[in-house]
């Protein structure tokens, strides 16, 4: 009989465990004057209930009276109040919290629970989930952007920068601005890990001869207004040129033509000359032995 209800209540434990819970991350960080979105997903027993048959609410761990959430607006805390929206769908099981406007003290723990309200009844069945709570881990200065390059840049050539930064509100995602008045650049958005994000922009420029030894700096202006920038020296290199090798090779062999020619040219007419003065010797040979004969006889 022991046995037997052991054995049934390890078959049943899954089916209690799958009953309404709630899957929060234990910490993220959160920069001061800017947002947060806390990311947090839900189970339940029921399949698909609808949103409005749900009822969602933020409280701190401190108390279920503290209410940092909820639809209505006169029992939230007057620190959180106008602060403080559900942007997950409950109906999708998604209950994640934006807050906006972040002060150094928001650090939480936050807490979800959720209310199943009965459609006939106007008693409310409440489910908390106090054991999933997330704390804010407080920035009072945003993290830098990132750049990153590929190569050397090389004169005539195309050249990409890559600015990324880190940040937990996706619901205003922080914009990244460049100094060069380049065409535009190409935005990605991702989340790295549950509730961390990356904003990157990749600027993809033809470098030129003037750009050698300039800054480029990437801004990150987040949502509040903070913000925080890095730069990079930009060293070009020349394109190669052969032209210290073409033009002595050019002139070498123009003047080995000339040269050639002028040989050529000084030979024929050496060799005429000479046959002339060999026809003068000749004639003027014959003329004088002709002489000497005259003067024997
Ligand atoms: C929950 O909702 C938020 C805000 O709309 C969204 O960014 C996120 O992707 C949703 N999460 C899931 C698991 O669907």
């Amino acid at each position: 009989m022991m046995k037997f209800s052991l054995l049934l209540a390890v078959f049943c434990s899954p089916v209690f465990t799958e009953q309404w819970k709630a899957s929060l991350v234990n910490s993220l960080d959160a920069l001061v004057t800017s947002c947060v979105v806390l990311p947090c997903t839900f189970t339940q027993p029921k399949d698909n209930l609808p949103t409005s048959r749900l009822r969602g609410i933020w409280h701190l761990k401190t108390g279920k009276d503290q209410i940092v959430y909820q639809e209505d607006m006169t029992r939230i805390l007057e620190n959180f109040r106008g602060r403080t929206k559900l942007l997950g769908q409950l109906g999708q099981k998604n209950c994640s919290l934006e807050m906006t406007d972040i002060k150094d003290h928001d650090n939480g723990p936050f807490c979800f629970r959720i209310e199943l309200v009965e459609n006939a009844n106007p008693t409310v069945n409440k489910f908390s989930f106090v054991e999933d709570c997330v704390s804010l881990k407080m920035l009072p200065e945003p993290p830098k952007p990132v750049l990153i390059t590929t190569k050397t840049a090389t004169e005539g050539h195309p050249y990409t920068i890559t600015c990324s930064v880190i940040h937990t509100c996706p619901s205003h995602v922080p914009t990244l601005l460049w100094n060069r008045k380049d065409p535009a650049s190409i935005e990605i958005h991702r989340e790295i890990n549950s509730g961390i994000w990356e904003a990157q922009s990749i600027l993809t420029f033809t470098a030129g001869e003037k750009d050698d030894h300039t800054d480029v700096t990437c801004t990150a202006q987040f949502y509040g207004k903070k913000t925080s920038s890095a730069k990079i020296t930009l060293y070009v290199k020349r394109t190669e040129s052969y032209n210290h090798i073409i033009i002595p090779c050019a002139v070498g062999i123009g003047t080995a033509v000339i040269f050639t020619i002028f040989c050529i040219l000084m030979v024929k007419k050496y060799k005429n000359r000479i046959v002339e003065l060999q026809n003068q010797e000749g004639s003027m040979w014959n003329r004088l032995s002709r002489i000497s004969r005259r003067g024997r006889t």
